[in-house]
């Protein structure tokens, strides 16, 4: 039986938009990138994609052609800095702004396709609490919810913490604080967070760090660069590079969770794949 190499496979959201999911994907996939990693950043913000546009970069097939079958994951990636790899998403797409669960399911499943080409999977989702949002990340093994110093980004972030939980089994989830003015502001709103989650819900919240305010990243963003290339030795850079050592660090999960998942045939064990034929 073949040794698979294990992926580790990340989600970022965060329920509110424009907190910053975006260029933190981005960013910490380049960083994976740079420590030697095979990264590839899936936009699952299907309807408005963004990650290619963030990178000025020009995306000939996306998502949509994978859907409807003309094409396959590999033929839609597109290399970005640092050697990572992205799976584009179409912009203004009707129908993959309300894809079905099997839609879903069908998109996760093919990712099976490159997975002797990644050690991470990384995945930018849009804002809000929708069916593709959940699907995804309850599809990934680390969720990492992003917050910010805005009235809605701390209720907003336990809504979809509580709706991953309750209803979906998700019980780890990892916060960053995105744009913050001190540390300090980024342990309290992890602190807000967490007390609202320990007390109405059965999950476990790890404060993974912040992301200081930074001009660079609005810079960045108008010449459509990442941060990264933009700006390395900035602050929010890195502060994003400390994020993505931590994350090098976090144990790969190696067996399965029993729901669909990424790369779910390399989570199964021999013993469980002759059950499933039994
Ligand atoms: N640390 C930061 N410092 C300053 N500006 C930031 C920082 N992080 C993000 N921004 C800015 O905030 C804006 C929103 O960022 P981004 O698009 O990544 O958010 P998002 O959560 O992906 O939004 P959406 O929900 O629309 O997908 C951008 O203009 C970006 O430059
Ligand atoms: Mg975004």
């Amino acid at each position: 039986m073949a040794v698979h190499r294990p992926i580790k496979v990340v989600a970022v959201t965060g329920g509110k938009g424009g907190v910053g999911k975006t260029n933190l994907s981005v960013n910490l996939s380049i960083a994976l990138a740079e420590l030697r990693r095979r990264v590839v950043l899936m936009d699952a913000d299907l309807g408005l994609a963004n990650v290619d546009v963030l990178l000025g970069l020009q995306s000939r097939y996306t998502l949509a052609d994978v859907i409807n079958g003309s094409k396959s994951i590999k033929d839609v990636l597109v290399r970005g800095p640092a050697g990572m790899h992205i799976v584009p998403a179409s912009s203004g797409v009707q129908q993959m702004a309300n894809l079905t669960n099997q839609e879903h399911a069908a998109l996760i499943y093919a990712f099976g396709e490159i997975a002797n080409q990644l050690d991470v999977l990384m995945i930018d989702t849009a804002a809000g609490i929708s069916d593709t949002v959940v699907s995804f990340v309850s599809a990934a093994q680390e969720v990492i919810v992003v917050v910010c110093d805005e009235p809605s980004s701390i209720t907003d972030a336990y809504a979809l913490i509580k709706l991953l939980n309750v209803e979906h089994g998700v019980f780890r989830f990892r916060v960053v604080a995105n744009m913050t003015r001190s540390t300090q502001e980024g342990i309290n709103l992890f602190n807000k967070l967490n007390s609202a989650c320990d007390r109405f819900l059965d999950a476990s919240l790890q404060y993974l760090g912040h992301v200081p305010f930074d001009e660079n990243m609005r810079k960045a963003v108008q010449k459509r660069q990442s941060l990264m290339e933009f700006s390395p030795r900035s602050k929010s850079a890195n502060a994003i590079r400390v994020l993505a050592q931590k994350i090098d660090q976090w144990p790969v999960q190696n067996s399965a969770k029993g729901h669909l998942e990424f790369f779910f045939e390399r989570l199964i064990s021999p013993a469980q794949v002759s059950g499933l034929h039994s």
